[in-house]
């Protein structure tokens, strides 16, 4: 039994360890005792780790320590004892869970309203992956749809930087569902090629090439393009903006490249940035949400190949997990097994 946590903020590869895990002792009211598969990580949640301005407030470390991540998947080892048997959760249940407060561990202790019984079709590696980055991509797609002008609602073309990753491969697809046109713009030869394999009648511009701008305009055909959605920030956030017409909106949703952003440019063509963050989630209308998990759960089944996995470790090898997580052209989520 083990868990990954750190004492201090830092670079993650120097302040995470591995650890013995301790009883987990009686469970509260409400709760189960998870014992996890299988844990993503987020790019976020090393952004929590090094407390970067791209993750908000600096998350609080509890004495004796804190442990990343928010979601895995497990199976219920026990329930508290005010938990009726006819509840959906018993012992043995395969679950999804979100958004716990530290899940990297051999076992986790979570409110049963947060677990998703995970349908027999849904295989463990989709299931730890499925509802972070699928929430995410449904509150981008959300605040890109409220962004556009209301006479601006048919026949739309958006942009997408980091459309290889795995928000942005999600946000295709539920951008694809309602008829939306996407551009996508990658960093590098390797994610092109895998997103060419999946999306081969979309355009697939790869932004660190000379020339992707002429690209992007031979693919708009002189189409206007109100909303973009950027995962990346950096120098390539102001470049995406030149695409917008005036008025339009980026939605923000990550900074995959770590640098800041230049927006003297937003102004003067009355842009405006929109940043969306999972932390709001849990604010959305409860209506909104169940609709969210249920797409998320619908995803899972039927399209498994949307949750690639770039490769599984066990929680021994953290360190090449947080390595290969950062990778560039990396196709799919980096798994911690416990
Ligand atoms: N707002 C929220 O609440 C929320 C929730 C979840 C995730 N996010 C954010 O969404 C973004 C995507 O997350 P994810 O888990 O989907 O990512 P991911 O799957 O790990 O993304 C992998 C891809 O990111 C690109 N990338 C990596 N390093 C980069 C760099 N330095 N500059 C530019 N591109 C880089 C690479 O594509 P190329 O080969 O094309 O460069 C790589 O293939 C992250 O910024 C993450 O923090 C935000």
């Amino acid at each position: 039994m083990q868990r990954i946590v750190h004492t201090n903020h830092g670079e993650p590869a120097e302040v995470l360890r591995l650890e013995a895990l301790s009883d987990a002792g009686p469970l509260m009211s409400g709760t189960a005792l998870v014992r996890v598969s299988a844990i993503p990580v987020h790019p976020g949640d090393l952004l929590g780790v090094s407390a970067s301005p791209a993750f908000g407030a600096p998350p609080r470390i509890p004495a004796g320590g804190r442990m990343p991540g928010v979601e895995g998947v497990g199976v219920v080892e026990a329930l508290a004892a005010d938990i009726g048997q006819s509840t959906r959760i018993q012992v043995g249940t395969r679950v999804a869970f979100f958004a716990l407060n530290g899940a990297w561990s051999t076992r986790v202790v979570a409110p049963v309203q947060l677990l998703i019984t995970v349908p027999d079709e849904v295989s463990d590696e989709v299931a730890a992956q499925m509802l972070v980055n699928t929430l995410t991509a449904r509150l981008a797609m959300r605040a890109g749809h409220n962004a556009l002008p209301e006479d601006k609602r048919e026949d739309v073309t958006v942009i997408q930087t980091a459309a290889n990753s795995a928000v942005g491969k999600l946000l295709t697809q539920l951008l694809i569902e309602v008829g939306v046109h996407p551009i996508l713009l990658v960093g590098s030869d390797a994610s092109a090629e895998a997103l060419r394999a999946a999306r081969p009648n979309l355009p697939v511009i790869v932004t660190e090439h000379p020339g992707w701008k002429d690209k992007v305009r031979d693919a708009l055909a002189n189409r206007s393009v109100y909303v973009a959605f950027d995962g990346v920030g950096g120098a390539l956030l102001p470049d995406v903006a030149d695409f917008l017409a005036s008025g339009g909106t980026i939605i923000s949703y990550g900074s995959l490249g770590g640098a800041v952003t230049d927006i003297r440019s937003i102004a003067p063509r009355a842009l405006t940035i929109k940043g969306v963050s999972l932390f709001s989630w849990q604010y959305e209308p409860a209506t909104v949400r169940s609709a969210d998990l249920a797409k998320a759960l619908e995803l899972a089944r039927n399209f498994p190949n949307l949750f690639p996995v770039a490769q599984r470790y066990q929680a021994g090898e953290y360190l090449r997990a947080l390595e290969h997580t950062g990778r560039r052209g990396k196709t799919g989520m980096v798994l911690l097994a416990f």
